[in-house]
């Protein structure tokens, strides 16, 4: 049989491209490693369309990027397979089998982590759709366009400082919002105590400069003092949620829909009621692995593909 032609197509918008031919069952060459990675620093959010992943498969592909985080809420995950965590308001004998509200407001995963998140990854297996337009979509911003946009005095003053990010923020957010989620328990917030990250990071594929702080965790810029900090953030945060920094992803049915966490943020769209179901399975890939351009991002070579590859290739 003859071999698909991969073919990555842009959205032409500031984020978001297709990767057509690729099935993600199958074993991922190092050459088509480095196209979804190079892919991943262009455009920030891929879609592979028409996929028919286990669990299994959504697990060893996302684990070629990196370690894989177990959610601290140690809830709504595939039997058996405890990276794989389930988004879903369906009911089975009166009880969600999955988390039902993740990701509805605008935050970047894990930044609340001392190792931060580096993609993610979400397989969709149903999308609610109501006359003819899906739901539930995905929106991103870019933070890459967030932070060149910067004026020039805040992008000098912005320089050298860090930020706590914190878990229980969005968590107890969502739960003031009405989330059927339960409390935090005083294990929980123990084990994700607040985490300290630069407001600007040098990006690990791009090597560009990317605003490093979003609405969902960032608590507080530790430099200043608290009103000044507060002020700070504020601008940042209606900032980098500019409509011109943004993409929305309308899920179909079979996409995996891949995206980096350092450079975008994003936001669940909660527009289906609980009679329109929504599953979703998602991984999420810490930045374990130095994803670098050699030869200071000249060359089209990224460092470290092909230790993912070898890796992968051993444990499957
Ligand atoms: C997330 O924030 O990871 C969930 C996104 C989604 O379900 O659309």
């Amino acid at each position: 049989m003859q071999a698909q032609r991969v073919e990555v197509i842009g959205s032409g918008q500031t984020l978001g491209a297709m990767i057509q031919g690729l099935d993600l069952a199958n074993e991922i060459s190092g050459s088509q490693f480095d196209l979804i990675l190079r892919a991943l620093g262009a455009y920030g959010v891929i879609c592979f369309p028409r996929q028919g992943l286990t669990a299994l498969q959504l697990k060893s592909f996302s684990s070629l990027f990196g370690e894989l985080e177990v959610n601290v809420a140690n809830a709504y995950q595939e039997p058996g397979i405890p990276e794989v965590m389930i988004l879903s308001n369906i009911l089975e004998n009166a009880k969600p089998i999955g988390l039902a509200d993740a990701g509805q407001g605008w935050h970047t995963d894990m930044s609340y982590s001392r190792t931060i998140a580096f993609a993610n990854v979400l397989h969709a297996i149903k999308v609610p759709v109501r006359n003819g337009v899906t739901l539930g979509a995905t929106q991103f911003s870019s933070m890459h366009a967030a932070y060149e946009d910067l004026p020039a005095d805040k992008k000098t003053r912005l320089e050298g400082l860090t930020a706590t990010h914190d878990f229980a923020k969005f968590w107890d957010m969502m739960r003031d919002r009405g989330s059927q989620r339960p409390p935090l328990t005083e294990a929980q917030r123990n084990a994700k105590p607040p985490v300290s990250h630069p407001v600007v990071m040098i990006h690990p594929i791009t090597g560009r400069k990317v605003l490093y702080a979003n609405p969902g965790y960032t608590v507080r810029i530790n430099e200043l003092a608290h009103e000044d900090s507060d002020e700070l953030l504020n601008f940042l945060f209606a900032h980098q949620l500019q409509q011109k920094y943004r993409y929305e992803h309308r899920w179909q049915e079979g996409d995996v829909l891949m995206w980096e966490n350092i450079g975008t943020i994003h936001n669940a769209v909660a527009d289906y009621g609980p009679d329109e179901p929504r599953l979703i399975r998602r991984c999420q890939v810490m930045a374990t692995m130095p994803w670098r351009r050699r030869n200071g991002g000249a060359s089209g070579a990224l460092d470290h593909a092909g230790d993912a590859i070898a890796r992968h290739t051993r444990s499957t």
